[in-house]
């Protein structure tokens, strides 16, 4: 191959991939998250570790959309009963992780809420 034309495959496939990793990490969301937790207080929420684990992000994301505040947003709506993604998803899976007697998420009021 013509060196030039070599250099310039290499650039090419740089940028591509560089542009390709970045909307990768725009479309995964933050690795952390603070969900909206009324008077109870917000939820922190570690999003990568458990887009790691559970691999299918509709395991929660068929119950809200992949966008900022969500959850929130629905609530004020009125399309998402409150409460209802913390016990049919989070406090429901980490009962059935902790029964099995894997290792789990939190299952008290103030190991997930804090004020
Ligand atoms: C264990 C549940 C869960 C899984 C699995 C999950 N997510 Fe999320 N995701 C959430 C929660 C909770 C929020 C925050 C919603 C809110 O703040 O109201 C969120 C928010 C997001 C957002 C918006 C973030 C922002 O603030 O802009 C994106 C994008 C997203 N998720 C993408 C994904 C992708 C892609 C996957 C699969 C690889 C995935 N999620 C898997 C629970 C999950
Ligand atoms: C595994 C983490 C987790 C645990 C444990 C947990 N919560 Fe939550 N809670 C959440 C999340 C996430 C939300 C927001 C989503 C929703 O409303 O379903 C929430 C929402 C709420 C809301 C509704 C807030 C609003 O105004 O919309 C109340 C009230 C609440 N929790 C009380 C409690 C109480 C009381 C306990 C203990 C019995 C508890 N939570 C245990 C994660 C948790
Ligand atoms: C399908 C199962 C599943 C769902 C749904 C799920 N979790 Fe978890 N969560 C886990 C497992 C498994 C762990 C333990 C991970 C580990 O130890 O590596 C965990 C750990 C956690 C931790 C502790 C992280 C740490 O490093 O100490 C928090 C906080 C948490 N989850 C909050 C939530 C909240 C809030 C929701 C709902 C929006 C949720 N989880 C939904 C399975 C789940």
């Amino acid at each position: 191959m013509n060196r030039t034309i070599f250099v310039i495959t290499l650039v090419t496939a740089l940028v591509v991939g560089l542009c390709m990793a970045a909307t990768h990490a725009a479309t995964q969301g933050p690795d952390n998250i603070d969900i909206f937790g009324g008077q109870s207080g917000k939820v922190p929420f570690p999003h990568a570790q458990h887009q790691d684990r559970i691999k299918d992000c509709n395991v929660c994301h068929s119950v809200f959309p992949q966008e900022t505040e969500a959850i929130r947003k629905m609530k004020e709506k009125g399309t998402l009963k409150p409460k209802k993604v913390m016990n049919l998803q989070c406090i429901k899976c980490h009962k059935a992780e902790k029964k099995t007697g894997k290792p789990h998420g939190p299952v008290t009021c103030k190991s997930c809420h804090v004020k």
